[in-house]
């Protein structure tokens, strides 16, 4: 197998169309990715011909869309491995799914406890953390990067103790792009606290360009976004070892969520449902069923490559680029190309970039600590994806070309 591009775009609608008169060169992929028509279709279809409620119905259209559902879990379970398909749950995203982990440990942690986060975390993997320390007394520990924004091993290794009940990590950073040693991180968290410690990834940046193996990694919990792997927003996974999720406090309560109830108590249905309360986001599950069978067809390790190749190229452009200035230079990254420019605020740049056609993003990148920290008000960020060319990156450095003499 191999990897053409231009078939791979001709299965992305979007990317035909134009913005300001241009042809739109879409760089915001860490933001959300775009989607292939077959997932588009996956949604159209069960719209048009098998929407039902699922679980409960007595009629076929209600067990064609169950199938369809509880198949997409294997599908997923089987993408990351997971040791049994009862440990992939849906939730709304990323942000829900921290969410649902962090609720559980605000009410198991008390004030001896330490929480492990980094410098470079997106607010929904600090603020929650954050809120679960203030709630249960325990204490949040910030391990630091450095200049390059790249996590320092050492001291994170030195910050895990025997206190320390969590450590809640991105596999890659969305501001910056670094990529984390997951694998030796979680081994080491694991030997340090002598087994008391659980293990979050926050996989949103991780999952579109790297294979995740769970059993590999040997986290606890690895959470990520639909839409950030070509499927609808609105969908996301939890990720966690059976024997955890099993017994972790219940999130919401509510229908499907239950085994038995009476006016005065209620007892919790089995994985995944006790963890699922409510009407699920049955297309969502569905459409991202149909991605991830998209995706995994692809020969990925050329696609990765070729990603690789496109942002090599992006940021050699960067590093000859006058006035220009890379944020965050990680030995490990994904296709993330934070920069700054001696003229012109990020947003400025943001602004005359899209009258070019060309989808960047612009500010703190839900990352306001991490800009202190790096001393930078924001960054523009161009992200990549499987479907950006070369020639997409000569046009986002010709506009950059004339950001700089507008703003001159
Ligand atoms: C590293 C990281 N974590 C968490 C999130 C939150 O994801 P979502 O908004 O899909 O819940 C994002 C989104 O950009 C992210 O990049």
């Amino acid at each position: 197998m191999s990897f053409d591009v231009q078939e791979i775009r001709a299965q992305f609608p979007i990317l035909s169309r134009t913005v300001h008169n241009k042809p739109l060169v879409y760089l915001d992929n860490a933001a959300t990715t775009q989607k292939p028509q077959v997932v588009i279709d996956a949604l159209v279809n069960y719209y048009s011909y098998s929407n039902s409620n699922v679980h409960r119905g007595a009629h076929q259209l209600a067990d064609e869309a169950t199938r369809q559902y509880e198949a997409a879990r294997d599908t997923v379970a089987d993408f990351i491995q997971a040791a049994d398909r009862c440990e992939v749950i849906w939730t709304s995203g990323t942000t829900e799914s921290i969410n649902i982990v962090a609720h559980g440990l605000a009410i198991l942690l008390n004030e001896s406890d330490q929480v492990l986060v980094t410098e470079m975390e997106h607010h929904a993997n600090l603020v929650t953390w954050q809120q679960a320390c203030k709630a249960s007394g325990a204490k949040l520990v910030v391990a630091p990067i450095d200049d390059n924004g790249e996590l320092i091993i050492d001291q994170y290794l030195s910050l895990i103790n025997e206190n320390t009940r969590l450590a809640a990590l991105p596999h890659a950073s969305n501001a910056l792009g670094s990529l984390n040693p997951i694998k030796l991180l979680t081994t080491q968290l694991k030997k340090r606290s002598n087994n008391k410690a659980l293990m979050l990834i926050d996989g949103a940046q991780g999952i579109a360009h790297s294979s995740v193996n769970v059993a590999e990694i040997g986290c606890d919990f690895y959470v990520f976004s639909s839409h950030k792997l070509y499927g609808p927003t609105g969908l996301g996974v939890l990720w966690g070892k059976q024997a955890l999720l099993k017994d972790w406090p219940v999130w919401q309560t509510g229908g499907e969520m239950i085994s038995e109830v009476s006016y005065q108590d209620a007892t919790w249905n089995t994985l995944p449902y006790r963890l699922e309360a409510g009407t699920p986001n049955i297309a969502g599950a569905i459409a991202f069923g149909a991605a991830v069978n998209w995706f995994t067809k692809l020969d990925v390790k050329a696609l990765l490559a070729h990603e690789e190749k496109v942002f090599s190229y992006a940021t050699a452009q960067a590093e000859a680029f006058n006035g220009l200035t890379i944020i965050g230079q990680a030995s490990h990254k994904v296709p993330v190309l934070s920069f700054i420019m001696d003229r012109g605020h990020p947003a400025d740049i943001g602004f005359i970039l899209d009258r070019q056609g060309v989808a960047i993003r612009t500010g703190h990148h839900c990352a306001q600590p991490l800009m202190e920290r790096l001393n930078v008000p924001g960054t523009a960020r161009a992200s990549f994806a499987m479907y950006n060319t070369c020639e997409e990156v000569d046009i986002l450095f010709s506009s950059l070309e004339k950001v700089k003499q507008m703003l001159a």
